[in-house]
């Protein structure tokens, strides 16, 4: 109860702050729509955060595909199935913002990043990033991710680990070269942690930046992080390397004079989010992935096979490590990667803002209304995907995506938005399960079912416990 007072205060911050926002819909504007305001102050907040899928399920079998909540101290409409995604995400009449959607949540430590923006602004600085995913730059964070990975990995050895938080370190790890140009060391060992308080703090009830709360914390890693990128990127525009903060550095928006680059600023927050956005996603749907072939081993060996051709068809390593140019042959991965994308999207469900009024499935929605879609709940419809707790990556043959609707499966989202990282997030999981799958069979003990958190990225309550046994 008592952090709905601060929640408020927060949100009241982020609305102040923006007067272009849309003014928010008043409680009673949404009476109409079937659903339920919770327990007296906290509303469903909180069934929501310990059970978000079965919530909406429960909600979804009393109201129906469109239902009204009352989490964080406001009521939302939640719209569920493919349709609704594709009317949000494809936002044909662009009737949803996604600045007004994310920015009660994260406006205050990652402010003006893409997803924080929209439409012509965000069309513009979208574009000039899209530079640093272009196959060049991609073919080097590969070079730098085969490095690292094959050095961490082989240093792990055998036995028991909890993989998660070895994953996410390892991730920290690459970030800091592929990304930022930066060796690992003490230097890069800091700003990791400013991130991670950052990250912390955006999920935070207490919303002041007081000290030694969470917030405090969060707000002062964003002020050494903005100055250390800012300080860095006038390095790299001087002598710019080949890492993605150089790509940033040297983009420019379509049609602007010859010269003139982003501002500092700009660049420092598009950074500074991105890594936000890159990091516990691929941690999480990573960690899902290796759950899941530990517990089956026929596909944990098709992949291993699938990699070990790939690597040693091309390149003059002896397999050792996987080229950028033999990704592509790892179809059986993709699959694989995909579906455990559909059981645990580490983005369970997106805010929007409706900016104007419209109707969606007989109801009537009004401008300035908070609207959800959930990518958890419609990856999990038995009527989309049969037996939906199995991990089955036949679903995702060609013939299979060909016959299903096109936003049944939304772990990027879509649209405009649409994860501009998905194929950097690909890579480096093709590269993760080569150097992986070529050093260790991967085992977890029998009936091991560990708990996950949901909430804010699904993560393992215990760590996820996995016996590396080295391939001889
Ligand atoms: C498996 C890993 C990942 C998943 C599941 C994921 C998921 C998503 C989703 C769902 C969105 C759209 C949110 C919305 O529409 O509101 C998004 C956007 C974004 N992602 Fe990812 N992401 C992943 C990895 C990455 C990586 C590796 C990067 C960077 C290298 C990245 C950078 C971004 C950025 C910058 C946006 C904002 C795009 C925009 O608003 O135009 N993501 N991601």
């Amino acid at each position: 109860m008592a952090s709905l007072a601060p929640t408020r205060a927060h949100e009241i911050q982020s609305e102040k702050g923006n007067p272009h926002w849309t003014r928010l819909a008043s409680e009673s504007a949404l009476d109409h729509i079937p659903g339920e305001d919770g327990w007296p102050l906290v509303g469903t907040t909180f069934q929501q955060l310990a059970d978000p899928i079965g919530f909406g399920q429960r909600m979804q079998a009393r109201h129906g595909p469109v239902f009204r909540t009352r989490s964080f101290g406001r009521r939302q409409v939640t719209l569920i199935g493919p349709d609704a995604n594709e009317l949000v995400l494809f936002d044909r009449d662009k009737l949803f913002s996604s600045e007004q959607g994310w920015g009660p949540v994260l406006n205050l430590l990652f402010p003006r990043g893409l997803m924080l923006m929209d439409f012509a602004g965000h069309r513009a600085d979208r574009r000039a990033l899209s530079i640093a995913f272009k196959p060049e730059p991609m073919r080097h964070y590969c070079d730098l991710l085969n490095s690292d990975i094959a050095r961490v990995v082989e240093g792990w050895g055998e036995g028991e680990r909890l993989f998660y938080p070895a994953i996410k370190a390892l991730t920290l790890e690459t970030a800091a070269t592929s990304f930022l140009g930066l060796p690992f060391g003490p230097e890069a060992d800091r700003l990791n942690q400013a991130f991670v308080d950052m990250v912390q703090a955006a999920v935070a009830p207490v919303r002041r930046p007081l000290p030694f709360t969470a917030m405090g914390k969060g707000v002062a890693g964003r002020k050494l992080m903005v100055d250390y990128f800012t300080r860095l990127l006038r390095e790299r525009r001087a002598n710019p390397g080949q890492d993605m903060f150089s790509q940033f550095a040297l983009a420019r928006r379509d049609g602007e004079v010859e010269g003139e680059l982003l501002a500092e600023d700009v660049v420092v927050d598009h950074m500074i989010f991105l890594m936000m956005a890159a990091h516990d996603t691929i941690t999480s749907s990573f960690t899902t992935l290796i759950w899941q072939l530990a517990a089956h081993p026929q596909w944990q060996d098709k992949l291993r096979a699938e990699a070990r051709a790939a690597a040693s068809g091309t390149g003059s390593l002896g397999g050792k490590i996987m080229p950028y140019d033999a990704l592509g042959q790892m179809e059986q991965a993709d699959m694989a990667f995909k579906e455990a994308l559909r059981i645990m999207p580490p983005v369970p469900s997106t805010p929007r803002r409706a900016l104007r009024e419209f109707t969606f499935g007989g109801h009537h929605i009004p401008a300035g209304t908070m609207v959800g879609i959930s990518a958890a709940a419609v990856h999990a419809d038995p009527a989309t995907w049969p037996d939906p707790e199995r991990f089955d990556p036949l679903r995702f043959t060609p013939e299979a995506v060909a016959a299903r609707h096109k936003y049944a499966w939304i772990p990027y989202g879509g649209g405009a938005h649409m994860c501009i990282g998905l194929h950097f997030a690909v890579m480096q999981t093709k590269v993760l399960l080569h150097h992986i799958l070529s050093r260790y069979v991967v085992e977890t003990a029998p009936g091991y079912a560990p708990a996950w958190q949901a909430w804010p990225i699904p993560k393992p309550r215990d760590g996820l416990r996995i016996t590396f046994r080295r391939i001889s």
